[in-house]
């Protein structure tokens, strides 16, 4: 590594306490492992500064909108729009993910297709190669003069460098390997991550260049992971999968320029990643009709409706108490929902092991996936499987009350597309709905109901 250039101080991220040296327990605080190692300030000479450069504040009537003109699309209609419709000028996106998920190879594809539109990008590496990269970029079909290729892990030689070639996009993979002879940390660490980050956004917002950084997260969401970061940066899109599960799925965890509901979906293949513009056909397209346990949801995210298949097994308790185990769903919600089932709905599966899975890999967050959910463990434990053709949704309440969603309609009118005759709706939206749905609604106001009409 190169040699420090200028003192390096240690500020514990507790109390703000500093030290010369690192030390394992700040002596101020006694927080443990809190002290990172950062750029000792210069001499302060604000009030010199601030006589020379008074900012100017402007009328909150007289700001003019960001244009947005100004974005740059990807051609990947899935990324566009989980950016919020393409890549803002000056903005700073972290694309964070587990290693292996597949983020090299979404940023090379999405390089291309800003190369093919004649703006000249460059791929800074710290992982492979250039030839490694290369490589991969022929695999995946991302050849194309415009994109220029850096191995390097040197931040200042990476800044030099990107002013130098002044391209449209800066892509930096990853953040974790680059390391500026500011700090005397090894790359990786909390200190580097962290002073790498704020000097690329200082080059996005002063060259107005988008740049995209790849974060590694491990499963625990590590230290000096992209977690570190989400404040500093603009977007933070998290790509995730499940096990061996080919499916990919791209959603914003913050966006200043966009929603953070939209889902992009996509598949590893042998040629890169492929957008999945249909998600709910692939989804379902594994589906076993006719057994116990399996349930179609009317899932949304963002503007989007998707149908996914929840899964649900009860069985015998292996280990003297019942155990649970969700994939795709949130475990505390499943349950709570169990917990309804038992005290409400008269289905009792708490002394049972239960397990809940969501077909293809998918994770779901919204509530309106609930009523499926128990639903499926409801035909699981009663050995009793539900008609194919039904989907449903709804949230669940404590007290086994089934309760309104939003976007009803969009649910309905995807699910009436891929051939389902049948819903079981929350009351209150069915109340409301716009116009006459393509099949036929079956409102419920409670648990129990949803169950009998299945
Ligand atoms: P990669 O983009 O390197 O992941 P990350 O940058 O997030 O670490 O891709 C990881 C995996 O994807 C790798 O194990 C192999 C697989 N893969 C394919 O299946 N097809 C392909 O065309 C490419 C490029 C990768
Ligand atoms: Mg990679």
């Amino acid at each position: 590594m190169a040699k420090a250039t200028r003192r390096a101080i240690y500020v514990c991220q507790a109390c703000g306490h500093t030290e010369s040296r690192w030390l394992g327990r700040c002596p101020q605080c006694g927080e443990w492992n809190a002290l990172v190692e950062e750029a000792a300030p210069t001499a302060p000479r604000a009030p010199a500064a601030e006589r020379r450069a008074a900012a100017q504040p402007i009328a909150i009537d007289q700001v003019a909108d960001a244009d947005p003109e100004r974005r740059l699309a990807t051609r990947i209609g899935e990324l566009d729009r989980v950016l919020g419709g393409g890549l803002v000028a000056g903005s700073l996106v972290l694309l964070g993910g587990e290693p292996g998920i597949g983020k090299s190879t979404l940023l090379l594809q999405a390089l291309r297709g800003i190369a093919e539109q004649g703006a000249r990008v460059l791929y800074v590496t710290g992982e492979e190669s250039a030839a490694q990269t290369a490589m991969r970029a022929r695999r995946v079909g991302a050849v194309h003069p415009n994109i220029s290729l850096l191995a390097e892990t040197h931040l200042e030689r990476i800044l030099a460098a990107a002013r130098a070639a002044a391209p449209a996009v800066l892509a930096v993979d990853s953040i974790q390997t680059l390391h500026t002879e500011l700090l005397e940390s090894i790359p990786g660490s909390v200190g580097q991550v962290r002073d790498c980050t704020a000097r690329l956004l200082g080059y996005a917002k002063s060259e107005h260049v988008p740049t995209i950084l790849v974060g590694h997260v491990t499963k625990d969401g590590a230290i000096a992971g992209p977690k570190t970061l989400e404040h500093v940066v603009d977007a933070v899109l998290q790509f995730e999968g499940e096990g061996a599960s080919p499916y990919r799925v791209l959603r914003a965890s913050k966006n200043r320029f966009g929603s953070t509901q939209e889902l992009g979906v996509f598949e590893m293949a042998a040629g890169g990643l492929a957008e999945v513009v249909n998600p709910s056909e692939l989804f379902l397209a594994e589906r076993t009709a006719g057994a116990p346990g399996s349930v179609v949801v009317a899932s949304a995210e963002g503007t989007r409706p998707i149908l996914v298949e929840v899964q649900a097994l009860v069985a015998p308790p292996s280990a003297g108490v019942g155990r649970r185990t969700a994939a795709g769903v949130d475990g505390n919600r499943v349950s709570l929902l169990l917990a309804v089932l038992a005290q409400r709905a008269g289905c009792d599966v708490i002394s049972q092991d239960v397990f809940v899975n969501v077909a293809g890999g998918v994770r779901l967050a919204e509530p309106a996936i609930d009523l499926g959910v128990a639903c499926a463990v409801a035909s699981s434990a009663r050995g009793r499987a539900v008609d194919p053709r039904t989907v449903v949704f709804g949230e669940v309440g404590l007290a086994g009350e089934v309760r309104a969603v939003h976007l009803a309609e969009l649910r309905l009118a995807e699910a009436a597309k891929l051939g389902f005759t049948r819903a079981i709706v929350p009351a209150h939206n069915a109340k409301r709905l716009d116009g006459t749905p393509a099949l036929e609604l079956v409102p419920v106001r409670h648990v129990d109901q949803a169950l009998d009409a299945l």
